[in-house]
Parts: C-alpha cells; sequence; structure tokens
C-alpha cells in the first residue's frame, strides 16, 4: 500500500489555480524530490499533503485512509511531519523545548522523550545550542531546528520545503548526509529544494511542478533530460539553441 496518495487534487486562490489536478503516489520508504520554477505550487501542495490548507477537489490519503478533511494536528500525529520554507520556531523558548513541543505533538508516546530529543539534536548538528532561544539562532541554524522539530515528531512521511537553500556548499553536504541517514531508517520523503544536485543525491524519483500541474515524474537523470524540463526549469529557450 502506499504510503501517500494524491488522487486529482487541485487548489484555489480567488481565481488563481495553484494546484492544478495532480495526482501520484508514494511508496512506504520511497524518497521523492520535486522542482519546478518559483510559484509554481510546490509548497501549496506540501500545505495540502500536511492539513495546513485544504483542497477545493481531490483526495489525500494516507496509509491507505482518507485525510483530505484531517486538521494538521492530527495528520502529524498519524506521522507527517514537514518543514517549512521560512523557519518560525517558538522565538520565546529554548531549542530543547522547542523540540518537546514538536514531539508532544507526534507519534510516540511520553517515555524517554527528552533522550529522543537530546538524540535529534545531536544528529542535527544542535545539541551545543540546545538551551539557547530558538529566536537567536542564525537563520542556517533555524532550517536545521525546522529539521530537528520535524524529526521529533518520529515521522513515518518528512516533507522537506526547500532545507537547504542558503547553505555554503559543506553544510549542504552535510545536511544531504544528514537527510540520507533518516531515508536509510526507512522515513519516506518528499523533498522540494532548488538545488538539484543535493537532491539528487538522495532522492530516487523526481517530480516537476509548473503552474500547479506535474509536468513530468520520473528517474532524475530522466527528467533532467528532458527538453521542457531544460526548457522550464533551467531557462534554456530551446529555440534559441536550435538557431
Ligand atoms: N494563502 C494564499 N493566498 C493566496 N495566494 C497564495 C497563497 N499561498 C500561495 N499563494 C500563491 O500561490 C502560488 C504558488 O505559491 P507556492 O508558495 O506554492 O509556490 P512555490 O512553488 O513553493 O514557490 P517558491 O519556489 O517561490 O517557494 C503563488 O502565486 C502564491 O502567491
Ligand atoms: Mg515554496
Amino acid at each position: 500500500m502506499p504510503i501517500l496518495e494524491l488522487n486529482s487534487v487541485s487548489k484555489r486562490y480567488g481565481a488563481l489555480t495553484v494546484t492544478d489536478d495532480v495526482s501520484f503516489s508514494l511508496e512506504e520508504g520511497a524518497t521523492l524530490g520535486i522542482i519546478g520554477p518559483n510559484r509554481g505550487g510546490k509548497s501549496t501542495l506540501f500545505n495540502l499533503i500536511g492539513g495546513t490548507d485544504r483542497v477545493n477537489e481531490g483526495a489525500v490519503l494516507f496509509q491507505g485512509r482518507d485525510v483530505t478533511r484531517t486538521g494538521a494536528a492530527d495528520r502529524c500525529h498519524a506521522g507527517i511531519a514537514r518543514s517549512f520554507q521560512i523557519p518560525h520556531p517558538f522565538v520565546g523558548m529554548t531549542v530543547f523545548e522547542n523540540l518537546l513541543v514538536a514531539d508532544a505533538f507526534g507519534t510516540t508516546e511520553r517515555h524517554a522523550r527528552e533522550d529522543r530529543c537530546r538524540n535529534i539534536l545531536d544528529q542535527t548538528g544542535l545539541l551545543p545550542k540546545a538551551n539557547r532561544p530558538a529566536g537567536s539562532l542564525t537563520l542556517l541554524e533555524r532550517k536545521r531546528l525546522e529539521l530537528a522539530r520535524a524529526l521529533a515528531t518520529d515521522p513515518k512521511l518528512l516533507l522537506l520545503d526547500e532545507i537547504a537553500g542558503g547553505l555554503t556548499e559543506g553544510e549542504c553536504k552535510s545536511l544531504v548526509e544528514t537527510i540520507k541517514s533518516i531515508r536509510d531508517r526507512g522515513v519516506s520523503i518528499i523533498w522540494i529544494e532548488h538545488i538539484v544536485h543535493a537532491l539528487t543525491a538522495v532522492v530516487e524519483r523526481l517530480i516537476v511542478i509548473d503552474y500547479g500541474k506535474v509536468i513530468a515524474d520520473g528517474a532524475p537523470a530522466d527528467v533532467m533530460a528532458l527538453p521542457v524540463v531544460k526548457e522550464i526549469y533551467l531557462g534554456i529557450d530551446l529555440d534559441e539553441q536550435a538557431a
């Protein structure tokens, strides 16, 4: 059974169709990358999967269960976790307290909660900052905290929204290793990212979204080689090249 299924999902804001009849499914333990031009509707798709926003049409199934009308907290408790493109930690709380809150919404029982959170901070490189207020973190540390908070819920499906944006090459590499280790523990991952080489180091499948539509879906090398992807995503003008 797929861990996630989207069946003909559409989302409109007024006259603007942001998600346009999107269907795909993800097998348990699979990794999927999502790329596409700015404002193409990628983050909106995460809102619809995570439950922070609702579809106008279509259905979202998680582990075979229809969660289309289920709230974000219930979906988190069921095992869907996400990082937000713009991190919004509880700035008045410490880094460690931020994790404890996320843990409380997650899938695990209360016991050993503090040890789990400490391990996750270690895994995401934030342990030295555990007792700092989250509001004092740099943007990069906030991105790590986004990942840590998502992991604290002990997710079965992890949605990562541009988690590597703004990182140096070295920081990006170490993040890729962290995400690989999460993948290797069997967590299903969907990762929206503009840094294609970071994505393709982790994912086995790539989807391209443009104007809310899935325009390509397949193995990363095949997808990146498609003329339509080169034209739309990489900004290569094929007519100009042919001339
Ligand atoms: N709550 C909202 N109300 C109105 N319009 C919205 C809302 N959320 C998103 N949009 C619009 O939907 C479109 C898609 O936005 P979305 O954030 O999903 O794109 P994206 O692919 O994640 O872009 P980026 O690569 O810049 O992060 C944009 O035109 C955006 O302005
Ligand atoms: Mg986005």
